[in-house]
C-alpha cells in the first residue's frame, strides 16, 4: 500500500497508479499547541511504501509519525521513499559546533523503515548516513520530455561542476547539444551567489540551465542573467527538485528565464514531469 506524506500527495497517487498498488488515505492534523498528528486510519496491509518529501521540519515529523503508524497498524515491511530530502545539503559540519544535519535526519528515519529510496540526492554520499539499505533513483532524464523540440544549437549548462552529471543526463535524454558548467561562489553569510561564465559561446543559442535543486533561485537567476547578458537566445531552467522558496520564481522571471521546468519531487506549479515511473522501477 502506498502511503503519502502531505507534501507528496500527487506523486504518491501517480506512483500507486504506475505500480498498480492501493493508495492509503492518511489524515494530517494538528493539536492546538501546534503538535502534529499524522495517522493512517484505512491502512490495512503487510507492506507499506511511504512517499514523503521532507521539504520542511513539519514534513520530517510527519514522516516519523507515519512510519510509526503503519507499524502500529500491522505493516511488517516498510519502504520509505524520500523524493526530495531536505537537510541533505548539510552533509558535513561546516563550522565550529555545527551538526551534520543530514546524518541526524537519516538516522532518525532509519529507525522506522527497512529500506530507503532517495530521488537524486544532492550528494550520493548522503546514503552512507542511513542505517538501512538505500537506493538512489536518478530521475533527471525525464526533464528532457517537456523541452521544446526545436532548441537552437542547444547548450546544457550546470551552474557549478557538481551538477554537470545532471546536465549531461538531460542532454543525453534530449539527444542533442553540448554540455558545460559555470564556476559558482556562494557567500555563506549573505547567501549571495556569483557565477563565473565558462568559455562556451552562447550568443543566439538556446541554453538549458540544469541543476539538481532550485531553492532560493539565487544560483539560477544569476546564471540566467549572465547568459542573457551574453546574448543567449532562450534561457530555460530545469531542475529535479523545484523547492522554489520565497521569491525564487520572481527572481528567475526578472532575470529573463523563458521557462522553469521541474519534477514532482516537490509539488509546485512548474512540476511538469513525474518521477513516478522511475520510482515504480525502483520498487520492483
Ligand atoms: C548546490 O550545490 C545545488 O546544486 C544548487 O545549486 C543550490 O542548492 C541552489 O540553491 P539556490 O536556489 O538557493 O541558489
Amino acid at each position: 500500500m502506498i502511503v503519502p506524506g502531505s507534501s507528496s500527495q500527487q506523486l504518491a497517487a501517480a506512483l500507486a497508479a504506475e505500480a498498480g498498488r492501493a493508495l492509503a488515505t492518511p489524515t494530517y492534523d494538528r493539536f492546538p499547541d501546534g503538535e502534529r498528528l499524522a495517522a493512517v486510519p484505512d491502512f490495512d496491509a503487510d507492506e507499506a511504501v511511504i512517499v514523503a518529501t521532507t521539504d520542511s521540519d513539519e514534513a520530517w515529523v510527519e514522516l516519523l509519525q507515519i512510519q510509526d503508524a503503519v507499524r502500529e497498524a500491522g505493516a511488517t515491511d516498510v519502504t520509505t521513499v524520500i523524493p526530495y530530502m531536505g537537510y541533505a545539503r548539510q552533509d558535513a559540519s561546516f563550522g565550529d559546533g555545527e551538526p551534520v544535519s543530514a546524518r541526524a535526519m537519516a538516522r532518525a528515519v532509519s529507525t522506522g523503515t527497512d529500506r530507503v529510496r532517495l530521488v537524486n540526492p544532492h550528494e550520493a554520499s548522503v546514503a552512507d548516513f542511513f542505517d538501512v539499505p538505500v537506493e538512489a533513483v536518478d530521475a533527471a532524464a525525464a526533464l528532457a520530455d517537456p523541452l521544446p523540440t526545436d532548441l537552437a544549437d542547444p547548450l546544457f549548462l550546470s551552474p557549478d561542476e557538481g551538477a554537470i552529471d545532471v546536465a549531461a543526463t538531460v542532454r543525453d535524454a534530449y539527444g542533442a547539444g553540448e554540455t558545460d558548467f559555470f564556476e559558482k561562489h556562494r557567500d555563506r553569510e549573505t547567501g549571495a551567489v556569483a557565477v563565473s561564465p565558462s568559455d562556451a559561446t552562447v550568443a543566439d543559442r538556446d541554453v538549458v540551465v540544469v541543476d539538481d535543486i532550485i531553492a532560493t533561485g539565487s544560483t539560477m537567476s544569476e546564471s540566467v542573467a549572465v547568459l542573457a547578458d551574453r546574448g543567449a537566445a532562450r534561457v530555460l531552467t530545469a531542475c529535479v527538485h523545484p523547492v522554489l522558496v520565497a521569491n525564487a520564481v520572481t527572481k528567475l522571471r526578472a532575470a529573463g528565464v523563458d521557462r522553469i521546468l521541474g519534477s514532482d519531487t516537490v509539488e509546485r506549479g512548474c512540476s511538469v514531469v513525474s518521477v513516478a515511473p522511475a520510482l515504480a522501477d525502483a520498487l520492483d
